[in-house]
């Protein structure tokens, strides 16, 4: 084997990602309910050019279509998720049968194809009657969360055996209820704080559920793990490492494995007069269930962020980032760093000890279009995933068990805040006709799924 080739075992999962929100359109049929992200959307000046996820790749109708698409790609494994609003309308209550057998038939199609369904039950499309009655801010939303696990699990729970609970619930907390820039939109860290824990309760109170309804099935849970350095070796630089990993990282992984609540990121949130009456919404019995063991930990990655702290003390200045061309840098603004991700997985690995780990998403933005051939030669985008698999590759050399790897995405969808102007997908969309075609990316992930392995010079 030369140094540049790169071998995976015989079992890795080779897969690509969606989300409900982001590709099935169809966002008022078959009595499905409104979500938080149809309300966002439909509320101007909230995405870009204000566009909506109403229609997005019409997947709900072209599914079939699309699983042909994952076939001839030789895909393994396709991680999709569930709308929430499409199975329980309001959110608990009356299941609507119609939305349970969209799925179902999904699921049947995709077993048919002998591709392995990942199903995320919860990727950022809450339905907007539970956000009526204060969304993830309230303990009774987690509640409600169970009654829809119930529901789903219960039908598919003998064909789906991998299971997700939430997606990066750091971005359900964080982006969506003090950032603002999605769903429901506040900018607001008091009630952050609380959806941060109810979204990790409810996947805690989930687990159980789905092993009861879905027997031999795995369960796990996707985070969005960044790779933070310096901008310097100042103390305060540093220190914002330390915060950012902790709001962002640890404040979610802790609990998970069963350490609670980091105490330095409490100390920040008190200091920071977030935590008024401190941490109430703790109730007996929370921790160990958010703590329950789970199969394997899905981690997200993206990017480097170079963090540096607004106080004085800056001097050296060490910048490391990149610069600004698209070689370096995505449209997303995103700096591109492959060794973040070996450093992502490592850190997870060697500090919590998951029993195994997949990527369950890695990616890149560009826009690059069909040519006068139809052909898409997305290189910085191939070049992309060559470097971050090689990664991947590195830390299985240095002992980290990882399952599988999925790339994000399937093809190019609704990007949240962004609308249509990014475009992650391995296979181009054309928005207004519904067009999909493989661009070089995928048929290059196409030859390293047959090959199960690829080398740096192809
Ligand atoms: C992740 C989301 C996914 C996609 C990528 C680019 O945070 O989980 O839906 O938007 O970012």
């Amino acid at each position: 084997m030369s140094q540049n080739t790169y071998n995976f075992p015989k079992e890795f999962i080779w897969g690509a990602a969606t989300a409900s929100y982001q590709i099935e359109g169809a966002w008022n049929e078959d009595g499905k309910g409104e979500s938080i992200w149809d309300r966002f959307s439909h509320t101007p000046g909230k995405v870009n050019n204000n566009d909506t996820g109403d229609i997005a790749n019409d997947h709900y109708h072209l599914w079939r279509k699309d699983i042909n698409l994952m076939k001839e790609l030789g895909l393994k494994a396709y991680r999709f998720s569930i709308s929430w609003p499409r199975i329980l309308p309001k959110g608990r209550g009356k299941i609507n049968q119609i939305g349970i057998e969209f799925y179902s038939k999904l699921v049947d199609g995709l077993l048919e194809a002998g591709i392995t369904p990942f199903a995320t039950l919860y990727h950022w499309d809450l339905p907007q009657a539970l956000q009526d009655e204060g969304g993830w801010e309230v303990r009774s939303t987690a509640e409600a969360f169970v009654e829809y696990t119930e529901a789903i699990t219960r039908a598919l729970g003998d064909r789906v055996k991998d299971w997700i609970t939430i997606n990066e619930p750091a971005v359900v907390a964080w982006i969506g209820n003090d950032i603002g820039e999605h769903a429901p939109g506040y900018q607001d860290m008091r009630r952050a704080i609380p959806v941060s824990y109810h979204v990790m309760l409810a996947h805690g109170w989930a687990v159980p559920i789905i092993r009861r309804n879905s027997p031999n099935s795995e369960v796990g849970i996707t985070l969005n793990v960044g790779w933070r350095e310096a901008a310097s070796n100042s103390s305060f630089d540093l220190d914002a490492v330390r915060e950012g990993d902790g709001k962002w990282t640890r404040w979610f992984s802790d609990p998970l494995y069963g350490r609670g609540y980091p105490a330095d990121v409490i100390a920040d949130f008190e200091k920071q007069g977030y935590l008024p009456k401190g941490m109430d919404f703790i109730k007996e019995g929370d921790l160990n269930a958010i703590a329950t063991p789970t199969d394997f930990l899905g981690v997200n990655y993206y990017n480097r962020e170079v963090v540096r702290s607004d106080a004085s003390d800056n001097e050296p200045q060490t910048v490391f980032e990149k610069p600004k061309t698209p070689e370096n840098w995505t449209e997303m603004g995103w700096e591109i760093y492959p060794e973040g991700l070996a450093g992502v997985l490592g850190m997870m690995y060697f500090d919590y000890k998951p029993l195994k780990l997949y990527v369950t998403e890695n990616g890149a933005s560009y826009s690059t279009a069909p040519d006068e051939n139809g052909v898409v030669n997305d290189t910085y985008r191939l070049d992309y995933y060559k470097t971050h698999l090689a990664a991947v590759h590195r830390v299985m050399q240095a002992g980290v068990p990882m399952a599988g790897y999925f790339a994000w995405s399937l093809m190019d969808n609704f990007e949240w805040a962004k609308g249509y102007a990014q475009r992650f997908g391995i296979v181009w969309v054309n928005f207004e006709t519904q067009e999909r075609i493989i661009k070089e990316s995928a048929n290059w992930y196409k030859n390293l799924i047959k090959n199960n392995g690829f080398s740096a010079q192809s």
